[in-house]
Order: C-alpha cells, then sequence, then structure tokens
C-alpha cells in the first residue's frame, strides 16, 4: 500500500485522554519503507512533526498545525538466549499489555510488573515506563530507531538513550528527531518474583500466595490497576498527570512536621521521592474539578496523581486544572510538580 497522507484528522480515538484535536496532516506508518516515503513528502519537511504511538502519555491543548505521523509498525520476535537472558523483540507499535501477556505465555517471565501500562511498545522507552518496583530500563536490551536526518535505522543501547525516573533523551535532544522502530528486552531465566511493593505484597497475601509465579504478579498489579487507575477505554486520561517530586531530606522533614503522615520513599542518593498523589490529595483535589469550570475535567476520585476527562474535556481544560493543582501544591508544600505526559 502506498503512504497517504490525510488532511484535517481527528486525533480523538488516537489518544487515551479522548480530547478530539486535529491534525493538519496524517500519516500512518506501518512499514520501514513508509519512514522513507515521508523523508520525501513536503508536508514531513515542510512542518511540525509529531511521532504518536499509543497516545497515552500526550495531552493536547490545542490542534496539532504539522503532521502527526502514527507509529503502526507490528511484529514480535524471541530472538535467541543469551547466556542467562532470553533476547524478545517487538515493533514499536505492538501494544504493551499484549507483550506483557505473550512473554508470559510463552514461559518467559521479566515484564509481569509492568502489565497492563497502556500504550504501545514504541513509547514505553520514552518515559522508561514503570510500574510496581520494576522500570522498563531494568528489562531494556536496546532499540532501533529511525533517524530522520540520515534516513537510517540506528541500534540504540540503555547508555545511549539516558533512561532516568519517567524521562530519556526522547523526550528532550531527540524529540520528532527519531522514530522508534522496535526494541528488544532482557529477560531473565534465573528469575526472582518482585513483590516489595506494599500493595503488591499485601494483594498476594491476601491471596494466600507464598511463592507468586510471574503470572500471578502480572495478576496482581493487573487487580490493583483495575482498582484504582481509570481504564482510559472507559474514562479519558493519561495515567499519572505528575512525576513524583524528589527533594531533599531537609525539605520532606520539614514537610512531615508541617503534616504528619506525608509519603515519602528515601533515595540511594539520600533524597526522598515524595508521593504527588499524596500532596495532592491533602491539598482536597481527589474526586473535584476546578471551581467555575464546565467539570468535564476533575480528579480521579481513587488516584489524586490521574487526571480524567469525563466526557467532552477539552486539553485546556485539563490544563487549567492541572496549573490549579501545582499552585495548590506550591503554595501548601513548596513543592514544584512537574507534569509526566507531553503537553502539545
Ligand atoms: N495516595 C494518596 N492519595 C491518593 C492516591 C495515593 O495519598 O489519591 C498515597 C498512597 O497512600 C500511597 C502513595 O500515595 O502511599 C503512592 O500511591 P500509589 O502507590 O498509587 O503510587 P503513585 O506513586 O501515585 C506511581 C506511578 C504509577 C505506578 C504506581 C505503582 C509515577 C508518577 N506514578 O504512582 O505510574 O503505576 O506508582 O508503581 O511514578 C504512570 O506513570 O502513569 C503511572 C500510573
Amino acid at each position: 500500500m502506498p503512504l497517504i497522507i490525510q488532511r484535517d484528522v481527528s486525533l480523538e480515538t488516537l489518544n487515551t485522554f479522548g480530547i478530539a484535536a486535529r491534525a493538519r496532516h496524517f500519516a500512518r506508518v506501518e512499514t520501514i519503507d513508509d519512514l522513507h516515503a515521508l523523508r520525501e513528502r513536503s508536508e514531513w519537511n515542510d512542518s511540525p512533526r509529531l511521532i504518536l504511538g499509543g497516545g497515552s502519555n500526550l495531552l493536547f491543548t490545542r490542534d496539532f498545525e504539522g503532521l502527526v505521523v502514527h507509529v503502526a509498525l507490528t511484529g514480535r520476535e524471541h530472538l535467541g538466549d543469551h547466556g542467562n537472558h532470553r533476547l524478545v523483540a517487538a515493533a514499536a507499535g505492538e501494544n504493551w499489555d499484549a507483550l506483557v501477556r505473550h512473554t508470559l505465555r510463552e514461559g518467559w517471565p521479566g515484564l509481569e510488573n509492568l502489565a497492563l501500562i497502556p500504550g504501545s511498545v514504541g513509547a514505553a522507552p520514552v518515559q522508561n515506563i514503570g510500574a510496581y518496583g520494576v522500570e522498563l530500563v531494568e528489562r531494556f536490551a536496546w532499540l532501533e530507531a529511525f533517524d530522520v536526518a540520515s534516513g537510517r535505522i540506528v541500534r540504540m543501547d540503555a547508555d545511549d538513550c539516558g533512561f532516568a525516573y519517567r524521562d530519556s533523551v526522547f523526550k528532550h535532544e531527540l524529540r520528532e528527531r527519531v522514530v522508534i522502530t522496535r526494541v528488544a528486552f532482557r529477560l531473565p531465566k534465573l528469575w526472582q518474583p518482585r513483590t516489595e511493593y506494599g500493595d503488591v505484597r499485601a494483594m498476594l497475601e491476601s491471596r494466600a500466595i507464598q511463592h507468586p509465579t510471574a503470572l500471578d504478579v502480572a495478576d496482581v498489579v493487573t487487580a490493583i490497576r483495575r482498582a484504582k487507575l481509570p481504564d482510559p477505554a472507559v474514562i479519558g486520561n493519561a495515567g499519572s498527570f505528575f512525576k513524583n517530586p524528589i527533594v531533599s531530606a531537609e525539605i520532606f522533614d520539614a514537610i512531615c512536621a508541617q503534616e504528619p503522615g506525608a509519603v515519602g520513599y528515601p533515595q540511594a542518593d539520600g533524597r526522598v521521592k515524595l508521593a504527588a498523589a499524596w500532596l495532592i490529595d491533602r491539598c482536597g483535589w481527589r474526586g473535584r474539578s476546578l471551581p467555575g469550570s464546565s467539570g468535564r475535567a476533575a480528579v480521579h476520585d481513587r488516584q489524586a496523581l490521574v487526571l480524567v476527562n469525563r466526557g467532552g474535556a477539552t486539553g485546556a481544560e485539563v490544563f487549567a486544572l492541572a496549573s490549579a493543582i501545582q499552585t495548590s501544591v506550591a503554595d501548601r508544600f513548596r513543592v514544584a510538580l512537574e507534569p509526566e505526559p507531553v503537553i502539545i
């Protein structure tokens, strides 16, 4: 199929917030040849570009006056065993949770703590997805990306990707300069369950599971996510809207003195990662929307870190709510919250 560039396309079903933004130009990329073909087109060269995967970590506050490239590359491969690891690769357009379930069905543990995270395989490294004690970087082998300037596929290892907490070079210096096409994972053959996260431990105990399999862990993680996090298929959202801020031990102590019960996790460098959900909750935002607004953009009632589109919200409404939350938290705790999704 030749590559088609469409004009004035709705992005409503292509972002998990369900924001009704539009793209001036839109192309769906199904093969590497499509990327080569795109590079020859004026729409690609003369206007801003946005690379879109599952649209699960993105907030549109306006229409996109450029070219949206929807990456729909598919395919999964077992690349064989390397020492104590299995190497599994998936194309960027594959659904993340489907890959997790596929590896578990094959009897290859390693990705179970990351079950049910919305989005695509190609988006996973962009924000170094993480949940329930495991981050993507721990299972990452390498990725391949289409370099926009040269038109060549480059291979990048973890160091090249600059992974950090919900961060990578793909959010910064390489943003829109490469298109991630394939990601490979290193899955341990000598597997140990990772159950240190409180909620996971508690649910395994309540199910009387003492020696969990990878499938048990995936099922527990899935159950916790279903209980706490809204399903984007039902109510629009992009998961956590803010990163958990990392502050000095002095600031954390000051917050605890001001309001006992603050939730913080000590980091290796002596600083403390604060639970942003707790800060937002303490400011009274859980389940609420911006006073005087339409109420269509709101804070989720079971997880204060998640903003939701109750139906028909504009990106600007979500953004206004997020800004008001940042102001409340800064006024009360002197802590700056940084949005996690990419804001367009
Ligand atoms: N809490 C509140 N109020 C709330 C919700 C939580 O006070 O409304 C407190 C809880 O008591 C808990 C603490 O905040 O002690 C942390 O809450 P939770 O365990 O739900 O995790 P989180 O820090 O809010 C992070 C990730 C999630 C990930 C979970 C589990 C970030 C920004 N978020 O949330 O990731 O699923 O841990 O590992 O790091 C995402 O990135 O989109 C995402 C959903």
